[in-house]
C-alpha cells in the first residue's frame, strides 16, 4: 500500500474519438482535464473511422499532454506514475495512447498504470463524492451497457449486459434515421424533452429474472414507424417518435437498476457513460433513487463523456495497492472489466 503518499497521476485516453490528458491529485481531484474532441471530422461520415481516428491522435497526442500539465501547473517532476487507457477500444486509437504513456513513463521513471475504460466511467463519480460499498453502476455509453455490482472498492462483477446494440449505439442509429448528424444521442434527449405527443415503444425487458439489456428490436420499431411514414408519403412524427424511444430507453434502464439494487442490497447507486449525459436518464433516476432511499452519484456531463480524469481516478486504486502494469504491455481492444478488479491482499 502507498497510503499516506499524496499521488499525482498523469493520465491518457485514447480509445475512441477523443485524445484526452488529465492531471489528478489523489484519485478524486481534477487539477486540469483536456479533451480534443474529432466528432467534427467523423461526423461526415456518419461514425468513427478508426484509421483517421489513430492518424488524429497522433497529431494531438504531445500537445494535450503539454497542455494538461501546463494548465494543472505541475511539472513532470511532480508526477507520481502515468495511467492510460489499455482497453477496451479501438485498437490503432489505444496504441497511440498507450506509446506516448510508456514513453513518459520511462523518461520520468514512474511506474505504468494501464487501465480498464469502463473501471474509468465507473469511477468518474469518485471524482464527485463517496463511493459507498456494496455499489451498483448503471454504464451506458457508445459501446456499452453494463450493469456492474461493486462488493468492495475496485472489485467488478457484471451482473447483466446488452445482447445486442449498445444504448449510445442505438440512440446514434434512430437518431440517423431522424435525420441528425452524428453522435445523436444529444439530439434525441432534446427532441425527446420538447415533444407535445409521444408514440409508444415497446420495451424488451427479457427474461423476468434476467439484468442483461436488448435494444435492438427498439431501434428496429423505430426504423420501421419512419419506413412507413415515408411510404405513405407522409412526414414522419420525429419528436413524438424521439419521445417513445427514449421512453422505453430510460424505463429498462432504470427499471433493472432498481431491482438489482434492491436484490443485491447496495448501499449507493452509481450512474456513467456518455449516455448518462442523457436528461431524461438523471432525472428518472434521481426520481427513483429518491423514491428508495439509496443515494446516487451521477458525474457532470463533462467528466460522463470521454476524458482522461476518470482513468486518473481509476488508475488511482491500483497506485494505492502498488499494482503496476508492465512497460511492455499490449493494448487489449477486448478488455475483461472483471480481470482488472484490484488483486486482494
Ligand atoms: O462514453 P462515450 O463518450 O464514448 C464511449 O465510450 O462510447 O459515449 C458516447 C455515446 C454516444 O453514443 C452519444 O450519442 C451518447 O454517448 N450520448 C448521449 C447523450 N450525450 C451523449 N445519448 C443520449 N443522450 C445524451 N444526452
Ligand atoms: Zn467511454
Amino acid at each position: 500500500m502507498q497510503s499516506g503518499k499524496p499521488s499525482l497521476i498523469l493520465a491518457i485516453e485514447t480509445s475512441c474519438d477523443e485524445t484526452a490528458a488529465a492531471v489528478v491529485r489523489d484519485g478524486r481531484e481534477v487539477l486540469s482535464n483536456i479533451v480534443a474532441s474529432q466528432t467534427d471530422i467523423h461526423r461526415r461520415f456518419g461514425g468513427v473511422v478508426p484509421e483517421i481516428a489513430s492518424r488524429k491522435h497522433v497529431e494531438q497526442i504531445t500537445v494535450i499532454v503539454e497542455e494538461a500539465l501546463r494548465s494543472a501547473d505541475v511539472s513532470r517532476g511532480d508526477i507520481d506514475a502515468v495511467a492510460v487507457t489499455q482497453g477496451p477500444g479501438l485498437v490503432g486509437s489505444l496504441l497511440v495512447g498507450i506509446s506516448a504513456a510508456k514513453a513518459l513513463a520511462l523518461a520520468l521513471d514512474v511506474p505504468l498504470i494501464g487501465t480498464h475504460h469502463i473501471a474509468g466511467h465507473i469511477y468518474a463519480n469518485r471524482l464527485v463524492g463517496e463511493i459507498v460499498y456494496p455499489a451498483l453502476a448503471l454504464v451506458v455509453s457508445g459501446g456499452h451497457t453494463e450493469l456492474v455490482l461493486l462488493p468492495e472498492e475496485g472489485v467488478f462483477r457484471i451482473i447483466g449486459q446488452t445482447r445486442d446494440d449498445a444504448v449510445g449505439e442505438a440512440y446514434d442509429k434512430v437518431a440517423r434515421a431522424l435525420r441528425f448528424p452524428y453522435p445523436g444521442g444529444p439530439h434525441i434527449d432534446r427532441l425527446a424533452a420538447d415533444a407535445d405527443d409521444c408514440i409508444e415503444m415497446p420495451r424488451a425487458w427479457l427474461e423476468p429474472d434476467s439484468f442483461d439489456f436488448s435494444f435492438s428490436g427498439l431501434k428496429t420499431a423505430v426504423l420501421s414507424e419512419v419506413n412507413r411514414a415515408v411510404m405513405r408519403g407522409e412526414v414522419p412524427m420525429f419528436a413524438a417518435l424521439a419521445r417513445g424511444f427514449q421512453e422505453s430507453v430510460v424505463d429498462v434502464l432504470t427499471g433493472k437498476t432498481m431491482r438489482a439494487a434492491r436484490v443485491f442490497g447496495v448501499k449507493q447507486v452509481l450512474l456513467c457513460g456518455g449516455v448518462a449525459a442523457n436528461r431524461g436518464l438523471r432525472s428518472r433516476m434521481r426520481e427513483l433513487c429518491g423514491e428508495a432511499g439509496l443515494p446516487l452519484l451521477i458525474p457532470p456531463m463533462d467528466l460522463c463523456t470521454d476524458n482522461a480524469a476518470m482513468i486518473a481516478a481509476a488508475a488511482d486504486l491500483k497506485w494505492r495497492r502498488g499494482q503496476f502494469t508492465p512497460l511492455d504491455m499490449h493494448a487489449e481492444p477486448l478488455m475483461p472489466l472483471e480481470d482488472w478488479s484490484v488483486r486482494a491482499g
